[in-house]
């Protein structure tokens, strides 16, 4: 193995940069070529590759988003636009690819590894918190202490006018970045696609809590489970509560990476190139308990990471 290339693909996260950076610097540091592909597999097939040395990643571990761009690619989904990004891999000789994206871009990577026999790393980047195999994926704890602050900023209206706000949050299918920031954030309910609700129920609740005394609260809403528009003219008709809605949209997904995910993504960088030396193949480096382990692209792909129950219980408990 003499050169590899790195590419982030799919939704950008904070943490990126730091990825890729411990990619270059590593693989560096092991006598091995980078390059760089940008815009993801889009540039892959695009012949948008360029070399990397150490001096291209300095001053990046704090910027949030990518230096290298990230975009989503119908084309690599068609035999047609695989086989040109595999010309391109050949044309520039590559011997080895680490992709860092979410679960979509790890499907990507496994079909270049099942498919066409390229030697293919994953590292989970994603806000969304949902890439099985890994306790935490590159970019959550970013988004979620963003979130907070979204929150703590929101209460401080919110109890000055005794009003019931919905916050949407991301997250896609997954309800984790609600669940966390609705425990995090004090909220009084949360609304995410892996539990039912009950809307009558919460609304009892909320005029319970106001006539104990409390002058506001907060229901934090998944987006997988729909807007929280149409949830707010629920509430405020069934409820007759007055209510506002914020949607946090992409400000969740930028920002400097914490140092947790600084960190994190370090580790998942530099392990990367190190299991690659050992022979990796379809593989994605996963954060589990404390340690940096490997997992079977074709399990983290086949298998649906589970919330844990007890922070729904908890949940459940704190918000009552
Ligand atoms: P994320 O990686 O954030 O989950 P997407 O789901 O949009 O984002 O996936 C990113 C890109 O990965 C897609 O635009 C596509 O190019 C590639 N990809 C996703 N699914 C597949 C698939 N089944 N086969 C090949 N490529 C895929
Ligand atoms: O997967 C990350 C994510 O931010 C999701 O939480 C969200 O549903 C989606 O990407 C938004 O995608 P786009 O950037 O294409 O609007």
């Amino acid at each position: 193995m003499k050169r590899i290339a790195v590419i982030t693909s799919g939704g950008d996260c904070p943490g990126m940069n730091a990825a890729i950076r411990s990619v270059v610097r590593t693989a560096i540091s092991k006598g091995l070529e980078v390059y760089g592909i940008e815009q993801g597999y889009k540039g892959m097939i695009e012949g948008k590759f360029k070399k990397l040395e150490s001096k291209d990643v300095a001053n990046i571990i704090q910027r949030g988003g990518t230096f290298l761009r990230s975009a989503r690619s119908e084309r690599f989904k068609t035999e047609d636009g695989q086989k040109e990004a595999i010309k391109n891999l050949e044309r520039f000789n590559i011997d080895a690819l680490i992709v860092i994206g979410g679960d979509g871009s790890l499907r990507g990577a496994n079909v270049l590894c099942k498919k066409y026999g390229v030697k293919v790393v994953g590292i989970p980047g994603s806000i969304d918190n949902d890439i099985y195999g890994t306790d935490m994926s590159i970019g959550v704890d970013t988004a979620l202490n963003t979130i907070i602050r979204c929150i703590d900023s929101i209460n401080d209206t919110a109890s000055s006018h005794d009003r019931t706000f919905l916050i949407e949050v991301m997250g896609r299918n997954c309800g984790y970045l609600a669940l966390m920031s609705a425990i995090a954030g004090g909220a009084e309910a949360v609304l995410i696609p892996e539990v039912p609700y009950n809307i009558e129920r919460i609304i009892e609740k909320i005029k319970r809590r106001y006539e104990e005394g409390k002058t506001r609260s907060i229901i934090i809403v998944a987006e997988g489970v729909g807007s929280a528009y149409d949830f707010g003219k629920v509430f405020g008709m069934i409820g007759g509560f007055e209510t506002r809605i914020t949607v946090l949209g992409h400000l969740q997904r930028g920002g400097s990476p914490t140092v947790f995910d600084r960190t994190l993504a370090t580790r998942m960088g530099a392990f990367a190139v190190e299991v690659l030396f050992d022979g990796a193949c379809g593989d994605m480096v996963a954060l589990q308990k404390t340690k940096m382990e490997l997992v079977k692209l074709d399990e983290v792909l086949l298998k649906r990471k589970e919330l844990d129950p007890t922070l729904l219980e908890i949940a459940e408990m704190l918000s009552n």
